[in-house]
């Protein structure tokens, strides 16, 4: 008797300890706004990267060498970057837009239902329109720091002339290659040499056919029916309970935002979270919300960067020309320089910093990540494990490198004088080693991918592609 009347004191007792407990939890949800309930860190291209990859320490030679084959001894001996540039403030129209989507919901909801939201102010500075803010400039740095430290023997010698920077008009990428001038350069150059003259060259061509060719621009950038996939989910009952959970949150009534709005709810709190840690706009949204919202973006971006339309990655062929082209000379300057000893440097890397819009149509004119069922607007669930994800392939500071080989025989590796030199190449995205479409291995034959590729390199005529009316011969 004795022990059950305890027990039932111990259940009240305890009972009232819980209820206290979930007082005090309300109690401080309700204080403090959660600025990040969702665990979800995918952000469709406005990702940073260190959300999505790794970005921990490498080591010195990591990619120097080839070890994948036997009997062959392989350095590296020209390498070719395509990278986006860092994290950025949002574009103005963005975040003007949002400014009013934050004085309806203001108008429409109590004051204490979402403080956070609810006194939020915009802190991004009006005269920063898609400028590469800190953290895309610490990006920027340490990946310079890490490639450097990855083929640090091929680098460590070489003067600043045999390195090219490619940038296109874009102050964003011109700073993008400044933060990564200086992490490289401070992992291959002593104190004293550092020079502070870096050169870099705009080129819209390689770095912005999207908008100089007529025909995307034409019949994907401003064709509104070329986005019906995009404009389908956006519109579609997904995004409306995406929405409807929103207003259930914030105590809203009457349906006061578009569609389109919502998308912009989720890409201020990836924004705000990239700049200032923390955002409460993250405060509306759940996981299965991202996923909704991540799905909407992977949409766009199959349509503006990705395998939707031919011309997309069509127009990219000047890249991957100039890219092949600085294997092409590495190789005639290697084996003339065993022929006649007078002849000097090469270009040993070449770093080319552009837009979501360069590296995406180069994933696919190369074949990457290219699925086999369309990114549509009635797939979501098949398209779970898609490749071309944007969160992960084309977060901000994506970037692709290929790694030229030259693989002699191992007992040669003394000697000077080698007529049976082997190129190979490998590629890395995102830092890992990738699978180049028609290879069997993770190295290939420099020759087998350059005859596979050959139809896009040689045969690269851009003003004859990107015509508005479709070229007789179909590239
Ligand atoms: C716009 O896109 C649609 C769908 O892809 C296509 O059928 C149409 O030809 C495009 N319009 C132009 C002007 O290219
Ligand atoms: C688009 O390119 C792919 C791959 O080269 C080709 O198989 C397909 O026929 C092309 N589609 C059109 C409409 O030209
Ligand atoms: C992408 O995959 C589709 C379907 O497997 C194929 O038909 C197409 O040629 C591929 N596109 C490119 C550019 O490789």
């Amino acid at each position: 008797m004795a022990a059950t009347m305890d027990t039932s004191r111990n259940s009240i007792l305890r009972s009232r300890v819980l209820k206290s407990c979930v007082f005090v939890l309300w109690f401080i949800a309700s204080v403090i706004p959660l600025t990040f309930s969702i665990t979800s860190k995918h952000f469709s291209a406005k990702t940073p990267y260190n959300w999505v990859h790794s970005t921990g320490e490498v080591s010195q030679d990591e990619w120097y060498t080839m070890e994948d084959l036997k009997g062959m001894a392989c350095n590296a001996v020209h390498a070719s970057a395509v990278i986006r540039h860092g994290a950025r403030y949002p574009g103005l129209e963005d975040v003007n837009n949002l400014i009013n989507v934050h004085h309806r919901l203001v108008n429409a909801m109590e004051p204490d239902v979402n403080p956070g939201i609810y006194e939020w102010v915009n802190r991004f500075p009006s005269n920063n329109d898609k400028a590469l803010h800190h953290l895309g400039e610490e990006e920027q740095e340490e990946l310079g720091k890490r490639i450097a430290t990855r083929l640090y023997t091929l680098f460590v010698d070489e003067d600043l002339t045999d390195f090219r920077f490619i940038v296109s008009s874009m102050q964003r990428t011109k700073d993008s290659a400044g933060a990564f001038y200086e992490g490289f350069s401070n992992v291959i150059h002593t104190e004293e040499d550092i020079d502070d003259e870096f050169d870099s060259e705009v080129n819209e061509e390689l770095m912005r056919f999207f908008d100089l060719c007529a025909k995307y621009v034409y019949s994907v950038g401003q064709n509104k029916t070329a986005y019906k996939e995009y404009h389908d989910f956006l519109e579609g009952s997904e995004i409306a309970a995406v929405k409807a959970r929103i207003y259930e949150k914030l105590g809203i009534k009457d349906d006061i935002l578009k569609p389109a709005e919502i998308r912009l709810i989720y890409l201020a709190c990836g924004y705000e979270t990239a700049a200032f840690k923390s955002s409460p706009w993250c405060s509306v949204l759940e996981d299965d919300d991202m996923e909704i919202l991540e799905y909407l973006g992977d949409i766009r971006h199959s349509i503006k960067n990705g395998y939707t339309h031919n011309i997309t990655w069509q127009q990219s062929c000047p890249l991957l020309s100039e890219i092949f082209f600085g294997f092409d000379e590495t190789i005639v300057e290697i084996e003339s320089t065993e022929e006649d000893e007078e002849v000097g440097g090469f270009i040993v890397g070449q770093f080319a910093f552009g837009h979501a819009e360069t590296v995406g149509p180069l994933y696919a004119i190369l074949g990457l990540y290219n699925d086999s069922v369309p990114i549509k607007a009635d797939n979501r669930k098949e398209q779970e494990h898609r490749l071309f994800r944007a969160s992960k392939i084309l977060p901000f500071s994506a970037n692709a490198v290929f790694v030229l080989y030259e693989c002699v025989p191992e007992e040669f590796k003394e000697h000077e004088e080698v007529d049976e030199a082997e190129y190979y190449l490998k590629l890395f995205v995102n830092e890992k080693p990738v699978r180049i479409p028609g290879c069997e291995n993770i190295h290939c034959l420099y020759s087998e991918v350059r005859n596979r590729y050959s139809h896009y390199i040689d045969r690269c005529d851009f003003k004859q592609i990107c015509k508005k009316a479709p070229p007789k011969d179909e590239l």
